[in-house]
């Protein structure tokens, strides 16, 4: 491709890549937007290396991919108020926010692996995430393939969650988290919610999406996110919670050879495919500020619902999922 430089993510590792070059004005050449749509596909995540770092960059690197969504929990925090919409800014304040214990470590913003909108009948194709305000040590991003999940995933196992329906809800707090608690893992300060939203999100229709589902491509996606799942369709029993500990647990354990964690750079930004692609957060000091820029862009797979197919309520606080 010319003027631009495209190398894998990590040698051996079966998804991702890095792509070294794009600027505003190549953003918008077609033929350039099609190859990296082409590699998109393929490769589910990729690592924009080099980019000017802007707000203006970050919306037409989105724009490449589709158009953008509007956030389904409103009032998360826009930049620049509306002037800006599907941009949305992540702050971790020091002091502030869920604190965990993990191997001995305080960590502030810790985030399991999960894939977004879980909570939602609709998912959000992709986005577009750069951090402007980057911490000394920790605070990297994690991602880990589906399709490779599935590949690498025990055969006996597979065979007893493909074709379930895995049920979520809009839970964010780590201590009531049901399934793929790590080991050595304590929750000394829980998440701060608004008041009323624990209440409101209760209030909300619980979501379903499939274990695994196949692509357009053919491949098969094993796509369960241990974060905000609450049991599996006609199996909310012992023995339905012990397949679906399981299968987390395994998910976190293939996840230690079968992802990549990025220490984020000013010029760096990154995209992922959310029907395809597990993504967490290591956590940091809790004395640091951390924030993070990341768009929504449309594209849903279009195999979640709501159960007894209820329609949605809007959720009118803040979150970070
Ligand atoms: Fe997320």
């Amino acid at each position: 491709m010319v003027g631009i430089s495209v190398s894998p993510l990590r040698d051996g590792l079966p998804f991702g890549i890095r792509i070294g070059g794009v600027t505003l004005e190549s953003a918008a050449d077609p033929a350039m937007r099609e190859q990296i749509n082409d590699l998109f596909v393929r490769h589910g995540v990729i690592v924009f290396e080099q980019v000017e770092p802007s707000d203006a960059m970050q919306l037409a690197l989105s724009n490449i991919f589709g158009p953008l969504k509007e956030h389904p929990v409103k009032n998360v925090s826009r930049v620049d108020g509306d002037a800006m919409p599907g941009v949305v800014r992540i702050h971790a304040e020091a002091g502030k926010g869920g604190l965990v214990e993990l191997n001995g470590k305080q960590l502030s913003h810790w985030l399991p692996w999960h894939f977004d909108h879980a909570y939602n009948d609709e998912l959000n194709y992709a986005g577009i995430l750069r951090a402007t305000e980057i911490v000394p040590e920790g605070g990297l991003t994690g991602f880990a393939d589906g399709i490779a999940m599935y590949n690498a995933f025990p055969k006996d196992l597979l065979a007893r969650i493909e074709g379930e329906t895995i049920i979520y809800t809009l839970n964010v707090q780590y201590d009531t988290m049901r399934f793929g608690r790590p080991d050595a893992f304590r929750v000394l300060q829980p998440k701060p919610s608004p008041p009323g939203f624990e209440e409101e999100a209760r209030r909300m229709p619980r979501a379903l999406h499939p274990a695994v589902w196949t692509r357009k491509t053919g491949e098969k996606v094993l796509h369960i996110s241990p974060w905000m799942a609450e049991g599996i369709v006609g199996m909310e029993n012992a023995e339905g919670d012990a397949l679906l500990e399981e299968v987390c647990q395994t998910i976190n354990r293939l996840a230690k050879e079968l992802s990549y964690f990025h220490k984020w750079r000013p010029t760096d930004m990154m995209i992922w495919d959310n029907t395809r692609v597990l993504h967490s957060v290591t956590g940091h000091d809790p004395s640091v500020d951390r924030t993070m820029q990341r768009t929504t862009i449309k594209g849903d797979y279009g195999l979640g619902r709501f159960e007894d197919n209820a329609a949605g309520g809007a959720i009118l606080s803040e979150t970070t999922v």
